[in-house]
C-alpha cells in the first residue's frame, strides 16, 4: 500500500545480539548468489519429504510428479493505463470497488457520492488477499466462493468532495462509516458463463464483512482483561475486521484474514501521544494515519478506549460457505501487523502457519498447532487454531553445509517455558504475551527482517519462501538481510530440519536479491540483483507471492512505478512467475498506472488465475494536499478498469478490482 505507509518506518527496538554487522560478509554472499543454483535441484523434483503441506490451492501434495516449467513468452517492463498479459493470454476484470452483491445494492455511482449503507452492499475498496474455494469444495473449477479482503480506503477519490471544498470535507460520522463500510471482506459467489467470470447478484453465499461486522475472539487472549472495553466487557466479541492485508486459507476449506495496519485508524483527539509502551511499539500515535475515525467514533480514540487497539492486529478465520457464522479471530496465532498466512503440516499432521510482521526490521512467526489435522473431520479441525505454540525465527549466519548461506531457530513465544519471558514482569500472562507479541520477540532477540511479507509453502518440498519487500531504514546489515537502504528487497527460503515443518532448527538461504542491472540506472553492488537478475526481468519490492500447485512461483509487487533513477526499465508494479530449481524469473504481467499488484489464487485446474489490481491511479505523493489535487481534477488521475475487458460503461475514478487471467488455448497458466 501506498497512502499510509507507515511499514517503512521501523519501531523495532536497537538490538542485534547475533548480526553479522560487516558489509563484506554480505558481498561474499553475493559472490556465492551467482555461483550456482542454491539449494539443491532434487529436493524441488519431487516429494522428497514425508510431510507434504496444503500450501497452495488444490494442492496434491502426493505426486512425484517433474516440476512445471515457465512457458511462457515474458513480458516487457512498461508503463500506461492498462493491464498487460502474455502472447497468448486473455483476461477479464471483475467486481471492482462498488459493485454490487445484491440486487438491493445501489448501482456504482461513479462520483463516490454513496453513503455509508450504500458501501456495506457494495464490494469494497483495495482488494488485497484472495482465495478460491471451488463450489463442490475439490476440484470445480468453473464456479466457487471467491474471498477476498479490502485493505482500506484511498482517501483522495473514496468520498465526493462538497459543492467548493476538496478533501478534507465536511466531516462526518456517516463518511467514517462509510469508510469502515469499504474495508473488511467479500465473499463473492463467482461462475464462468459462456467465458466469462460473474458475480452471482443474491447468492446466499454473497457477504460482506466490514470494519463493524460481530466477531468472536478465541483462543488465549479471549476474555482477558486488556480485550475488554467500556462497551464489551467480555473481552471475547470484537466488532470488525481492519486494514485485511494478504491472507491465508485452511486445509478444512476456511479462510484467513490478516490485519496489517490497525495502528492507523486510532489516534487522540486531545492530542496527546500515547504513554503505553505497547501502543507505541505498534505504531499508534495522535493522528493516526489519516482516517480521523477517532474525532467521531469513540472507540478509535485510544484514550477514551486504550484496550481497543488490542482486539485487531490478529488472523481472523471466517469459514465461507456458511454465511451466518462468526468470524473468529485466533488469538494464538499472535497479534503483529499480519501481511499474510500460509498454512503446510508437521510430519506429525500438526498445523502449521507461517507469518510475517509487514514493518521494517520486524519478525517472521510460525504457529504449530496442538491437535493434529484430521481429513474430513470438521469437528476436529475448525478449532485447531485455537491452541498452540507461537515461535519467531532468528537467522543466523554462519557456514552450513551444501549451498545454504545459514541457520535459523524458531524461540518459543510462551510465558511459562521460555525463561526470558516467564521473568519478564510485562508479561503477566500467556494472553499477554499474545496480545503484546512484537515486545515478547524484542524480548527473545528475533532477527529484524527487511519487511516481511507474504509466505508460501512449496507445494512438494515443504521449503518456505517469504518475500522481504524492502527497507529502506536498514543501517546494519546481516546475511538475511544484506543491504544498507534496501530499496529494492528479497526473497528468502529455508528448508526446515528433516523436512519437518514443525522443527525448531532450518537453513535458509536467498532465492533473489531484486535490484536493477541497468547501467543507466545507476545501481552498483548487492543492488545490481543477484544472478537471475537480469535487464528483462528486473523489478522492486516483492510482496504478493504464492507457489501454484504445479510448483511455480508467483511474485506479485508493491513498489515503485517511477520507471526512472533507480527504478529505470522497471516499469509498473508486476507479477513474475519463477522457476524454483533453475531459479530463472520471468515478467508474466504488468498492472496499470499507480497500482500494486496483489492477491493471487488459483482454480484447482490451474487454468485460471485471479489476482487483484489494487490502489490504480494512486497518488504517491503527500497525501493531505496533493490528493485535493486529485480530487478536483478529473484528467489527473486514470479511470481504471475503464476500457478493460468485462467492464462496461463509465468509471468516474479509479477502482480496485480482480483480474481473471487465462491462456487462450485452455491450458494450465504459466507453463
Ligand atoms: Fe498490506 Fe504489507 O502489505
Ligand atoms: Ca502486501
Ligand atoms: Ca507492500
Amino acid at each position: 500500500m501506498k497512502l499510509i505507509d507507515q511499514e517503512d518506518v521501523s519501531v523495532s527496538p536497537e538490538h542485534h545480539p547475533h548480526f553479522n554487522e560487516v558489509v563484506e560478509r554480505a558481498m561474499s554472499r553475493r559472490t556465492l548468489l551467482k555461483s550456482g543454483v542454491g539449494l539443491s535441484a532434487a529436493l524441488f523434483m519431487g516429494g522428497t519429504l514425508s510431510a507434504c503441506g496444503g500450501g497452495s490451492s488444490g494442492s496434491g501434495g502426493t505426486a512425484v510428479a517433474p516440476a512445471a516449467r515457465l512457458g511462457f513468452a515474458a513480458v516487457p517492463a512498461s508503463s500506461g493505463g492498462q493491464v498487460i498479459v502474455p502472447s497468448g493470454y486473455s483476461y477479464q476484470v471483475m467486481a471492482p470497488w462498488g459493485s454490487p452483491l445484491f440486487s438491493t445494492s445501489p448501482a456504482w455511482k461513479g462520483d463516490a457520492s454513496e453513503t455509508a449503507a450504500d458501501q456495506a452492499l457494495q464490494v469494497g475498496d483495495n482488494h488485497d488477499g484472495m482465495h478460491f474455494f471451488p463450489l463442490d469444495g475439490a476440484t470445480q473449477s468453473d464456479e466457487g466462493l471467491l474471498v477476498m479482503n479490502h485493505e482500506y480506503i484511498n482517501l483522495e477519490y473514496f468520498y465526493k468532495p462538497e459543492a467548493g471544498q476538496t478533501y478534507p470535507d465536511v466531516w462526518t460520522l456517516d463518511k467514517v462509516l462509510k469508510a469502515q463500510n469499504g474495508h473488511g471482506i467479500s465473499v463473492l459467489h463467482v461462475k464462468r458463463v459462456s467465458g466469462a467470470w460473474q458475480v452471482q447478484i443474491d447468492s446466499p453465499y454473497n457477504r460482506r464483512l466490514t470494519g463493524n461486522s460481530p466477531m468472536q475472539i478465541t483462543g488465549p487472549a479471549a476474555g482477558h482483561a486488556l480485550m475488554k472495553t467500556s462497551t464489551e466487557t467480555s473481552g471475547r466479541i470484537a466488532y470488525g475486521t481492519l486494514n485485511n492485508c494478504g491472507n491465508g486459507f485452511t486445509l478444512w476449506g476456511t479462510y484467513l484474514t490478516c490485519e496489517e495496519n490497525f495502528n492507523g485508524y486510532f489516534g487522540a483527539n486531545s492530542g496527546t501521544a500515547p504513554a503505553d509502551a505497547s501502543l507505541l511499539r505498534y505504531g499508534i500515535s495522535a493522528s493516526g494515519s489519516g482516517y480521523r475515525w477517532h474525532e467521531l467514533d469513540d472507540r478509535f480514540d485510544y484514550e477514551l478506549e486504550p484496550n481497543e487497539a488490542n482486539r485487531f492486529g490478529w488472523i481472523v478465520e471466517i469459514d465461507p460457505f456458511d454465511p451466518t457464522s462468526l468470524p473468529r479471530k485466533r488469538t494464538a496465532l499472535g497479534r503483529i501487523k499480519h501481511e499474510n498466512a500460509a498454512m503446510t503440516l508437521a510430519a506429525d499432521g500438526r498445523v502449521v502457519v507461517y507469518m510475517g510482521d509487514d514493518q521494517a526490521n520486524d519478525y517472521v512467526y510460525k504457529f504449530v498447532s496442538a491437535g493434529k489435522y484430521i481429513e474430513g473431520n470438521l469437528a476436529n479441525n475448525r478449532n485447531l487454531l485455537d491452541t498452540g505454540k507461537l515461535y519467531v525465527a532468528r537467522f543466523l549466519n554462519g557456514d552450513v553445509s551444501g549451498d545454504m548461506m545459514g541457520v535459523g531457530e524458531w524461540i518459543l513465544l510462551d510465558k511459562v517455558a521460555n525463561p526470558v519471558l516467564a521473568a519478564d514482569a510485562r508479561f503477566a500472562d500467556q494472553g499477554e504475551v499474545l496480545i503484546k507479541t512484537r515486545l515478547a520477540a524484542d524480548a527473545v532477540a528475533a532477527t529484524r527482517m527487511d519487511r516481511p511479507e507474504w509466505v508460501t509453502v512449496h507445494p512438494r518440498s515443504g521449503e518456505v519462501y517469504l518475500t522481504l519487500t524492502n527497507n529502506s531504514g536498514r543501517s546494519v546489515t546481516d546475511d538475511a538481510n544484506p543491504r544498507t537502504d534496501n530499496r529494492f528487497g528479497q526473497i528468502i527460503r529455508w528448508r526446515e530440519a528433516g523436512g519437518d515443518a514443525a522443527a525448531l532448527a532450518f537453513e535458509w538461504d536467498l532465492f533473489v536479491l531484486a535490484g536493477n542491472p541497468t547501467p543507466a540506472a545507476g545501481q552498483a553492488g548487492l543492488n545490481l540483483g543477484s544472478s537471475n537478475v537480469t535487464v528483462d526481468n528486473t523489478f522492486n519490492s516483492p510482496d504478493g507471492l504464492a507457489f501454484s500447485p504445479n510448483g511455480l512461483l508467483w511474485i506479485q509487487t508493491d513498489g515503485s512505478n517511477a520507471n526512472t533513477g533507480r527504478n529505470a526499465g522497471q516499469g509498473n508494479n508486476q507479477m513474475l512467475v519463477a522457476d524454483p530449481v533453475s531459479k530463472e524469473i520471468r515478467r508474466f504481467l504488468v498492472g496499470p498506472d499507480g497500482c500494486e499488484v496483489t492477491g493471487i489464487t488459483f482454480t484447482p485446474d490451474q487454468k485460471t488465475v485471479f489476482i487483484n489490481i489494487q490502489h490504480p491511479g494512486e497518488n504517491s505523493g503527500p497525501n493531505a494536499v496533493s490528493d485535493s489535487l486529485l480530487l478536483t481534477d478529473a484528467t489527473a488521475f486514470s479511470n481504471w478498469p475503464e476500457g478493460e475487458p468485462g467492464i462496461t460503461g463509465s468509471m468516474g475514478r479509479p477502482r480496485s478490482a480482480t483480474v481473471v487471467i487465462w491462456k487462450n488455448d485452455g491450458g494450465v497458466v504459466g507453463v
